[in-house]
């Protein structure tokens, strides 16, 4: 049926709460889930690991290709497990060290272009919640429901600020704040695909919002496109 269809498109700066109501949405209705940032994730930590300079944008281009043989995604909501070479790197994929050079990975413009058929490859036939910072724009811009998700920078920070500090101890929350601000900036002003809502997006700002009311009104937007499709 439509459902089984469907392309959810869920963009927004870092810390908005993507993951969390992306994967909320999937769970509730029954799709697939696909996280791009784990992709771009995926290419970087392979890059930190094979000693390759964040500056060379062909030997990056060529890691892009590299990895998209052995990536292995999968689009469970409950488990979106990060696989290279079959090995677990889930984790691994969001460690500091990654989440420090993934912007400059993530600009480079044959990387896209790879990440993106590979994704569009996934979205296939649809079915599924897709979260990203250019999916609305670039990787299906014919999706049913186009949600952008922000925040404002401070709560952003926060909330980014607990994760941290539940998954490993202490840091400092003005940090959190920067490294974001720095994100945001070079994901924004990058010339290939920036982070920006697409022009038929329903923005949606989770400052004052929880979860659950963020999953209220796209769960009310789906149905609206069901009714109407
Ligand atoms: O959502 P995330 O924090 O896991 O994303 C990691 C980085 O990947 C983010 O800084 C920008 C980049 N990214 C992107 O450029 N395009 C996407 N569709 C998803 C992520």
């Amino acid at each position: 049926d439509e459902l089984r269809s469907m392309v959810i498109a869920i963009d927004g700066p870092a810390g908005a709460g993507k993951s969390t109501v992306a994967r909320a949405v999937a769970r509730r209705l029954g799709l697939r889930y696909l996280d791009t940032g784990a992709m771009y994730r995926a290419v970087t930590l392979w890059v930190l690991r094979n000693g390759v300079s964040l500056t060379d944008e062909r030997a990056v281009s060529a890691a892009a290709r590299h990895v998209v043989d052995i990536l292995d995604l999968a689009l469970a909501p409950d488990h979106p497990a990060v696989r290279l070479d079959g090995v677990d790197v889930t984790d691994a994929v969001r460690g500091p060290e990654v989440t420090q050079a993934v912007s400059a990975v993530s600009a480079v413009p044959e990387v896209r272009s790879v990440l993106v058929g590979r994704q569009r490859e996934l979205i296939g036939d649809g079915g599924i919640v897709v979260e990203g910072r250019d999916i609305g724009t670039t990787v299906w811009p014919t999706a049913a429901v186009k949600i952008f998700l922000t925040a404002d920078s401070r709560v952003r920070a926060a909330r980014r600020h607990a994760d941290t500090v539940a998954a490993r101890g202490t840091t400092d929350v003005d940090d959190v704040h920067d490294d974001l601000r720095r994100r945001d900036q070079l994901d924004q002003s990058r010339a290939a695909s920036p982070l920006t809502a697409a022009a038929d997006a329903v923005v949606l700002d989770s400052t004052d919002l929880d979860v659950d009311a963020v999953l209220d009104r796209i769960l009310s937007l789906v149905a609206e496109r069901l009714g109407s499709g």
